[in-house]
C-alpha cells in the first residue's frame, strides 16, 4: 500500500462525546520518549517531524499522558504543533506515577489526579483538555472517590470529555454514574481479544474504544500466517492489514498506533485505504480468535 495518498480521513470519523469529531485513526505518542517510556527521546528532531507530519497526513487525533517522560511527550506535542489546528483533539491521561524506566504506578488520590490535570493544561499549552482519561483505578483508592474527582474537573470546565483506560464493563457502568464515559482506551490487537466483551459494551453504548498496542500482531505477521498471506493479495504491509482489520471490527474504534519514526507514521495512515471484503474480515477475525485462545 503506497504512501502517498495517505490520508487518516479515509478511516471514517468518530465523534468522541458527542462534539469532537476526529478521523477514526489517530496517533499515540507514547513512543516519542525515550527508552523505557523515560526521558527524551534518542531522536528529537525526527519526534517533531513525526508529530509535524499528523495535520498532513489528516491525523486530529492526538493521545497522550502525563507520564510519556513523564512530561517529555506532551511538552514535544506542545513544541511541535502549538498553536494548534482548529479540529485537532489531544486526550491526554493522568493516574500513573514515574519513579524510573518502565515502573507505572497508579496513585488516585483526588488532590493528585487534579494536580496532573493542571500539569497536563500547562504542559500543553490549553485552556482545557479535550478528552483527559483516568490511566488506572488505583485499587488503594475508592472508585467512587476517582469517579467524583474526574466529574468535577468536568465540571470546573478544566477538561471537555472524560475517559477510563484498562476498565472492565462493571468499572464503567459504575463510572456511568458519576460521569458520561467518553471513551475507554484497553489493550486490544487482532490476537488480544481479552476486552472483547468490553468492546462490544462500548459499541453498543457508542463510546469511543481507543485500542492500545493495536500492531501487536505477534505471531500473524510473521511470513506464512494468515496476515502475511493476505497483505500480499491487497499489496499491504501486515501491519497495515492489521490496522485495517481493527478499524473494520466496529464503527467506534479509534486505534492510536504509536511510532517515533515518519516513515512509520505514514505506512500506518496509508491503512486507512485499505478496505477489507467482508470475507477477509472474518477470515481474519476467526485466525486472531484462534491464535488468542491458543495463546499460553
Ligand atoms: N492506556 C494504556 O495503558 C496504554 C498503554 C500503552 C500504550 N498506550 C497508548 O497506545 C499507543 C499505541 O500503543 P503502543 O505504542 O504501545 O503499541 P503499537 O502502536 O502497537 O506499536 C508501537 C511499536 O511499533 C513500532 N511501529 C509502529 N509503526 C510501525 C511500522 N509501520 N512498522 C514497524 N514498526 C512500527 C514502533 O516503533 P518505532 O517508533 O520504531 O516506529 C513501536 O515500537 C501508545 O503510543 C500510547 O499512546 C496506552
Amino acid at each position: 500500500m503506497t504512501h502517498s495518498s495517505a490520508n487518516a480521513a479515509n478511516a471514517g470519523t468518530f465523534t468522541i462525546g458527542g462534539d469532537l469529531a476526529v478521523h477514526r485513526l489517530g496517533f499515540g505518542a507514547m513512543r516519542i520518549t525515550g527508552k523505557g517510556i523515560w526521558g527524551p527521546p534518542a531522536d528529537h528532531d525526527e519526534a517533531i517531524r513525526t508529530l509535524r507530519r499528523l495535520p498532513e497526513l489528516g491525523v486530529n487525533f492526538i493521545d497522550t499522558a502525563d507520564s510519556y517522560g513523564p512530561d517529555v511527550s506532551e511538552w514535544l506535542i506542545r513544541e511541535a504543533l502549538h498553536p494548534y489546528r482548529k479540529g485537532l483533539v489531544i486526550a491526554t491521561k493522568g493516574g500513573l506515577t514515574r519513579s524510573g524506566p518502565d515502573i507505572w504506578r497508579p496513585v488516585g488520590r483526588p488532590e493528585y489526579l487534579l494536580q496532573q490535570v493542571h500539569k497536563s493544561l500547562r504542559n500543553l499549552g490549553v485552556e482545557q483538555i479535550d478528552l483527559w482519561q483516568l490511566h488506572r483505578i488505583d485499587p488503594k483508592v475508592a472508585a467512587d472517590e476517582q469517579f467524583d474527582a474526574v466529574r468535577s474537573f468536568i465540571d470546573q470546565k478544566l477538561i471537555r470529555h472524560a475517559g477510563l483506560s484498562e476498565v472492565s464493563v462493571d468499572d464503567i457502568k459504575a463510572a456511568s454514574k458519576f460521569f458520561d464515559v467518553a471513551t475507554v482506551q484497553n489493550r486490544y490487537n487482532l490476537v488480544d481479544r481479552t476486552s472483547e466483551d468490553v468492546l462490544d459494551y462500548c459499541t453498543a453504548q457508542n463510546i469511543g474504544f481507543i485500542p492500545w498496542f493495536p500492531l501487536a500482531a505477534g505471531d500473524l505477521a510473521k511470513p506464512g500466517s494468515i496476515l502475511d498471506t493476505m497483505a500480499g493479495k491487497y499489496g499491504a504491509h501486515p501491519s497495515q492489514l492489521a490496522l485495517a482489520w481493527i478499524l473494520k471490527r466496529s464503527p467506534v474504534m479509534l486505534p492510536i498506533p504509536g511510532t517515533s519514526k515518519v516513515a512509520h507514521l505514514e505506512q500506518n495512515v496509508a491503512a486507512a485505504s485499505i478496505t477489507l471484503s467482508d470475507e477477509d474480515f472474518a477470515a481474519l477475525d476467526g485466525e486472531g480468535r484462534k491464535a488468542f485462545q491458543s495463546a499460553p
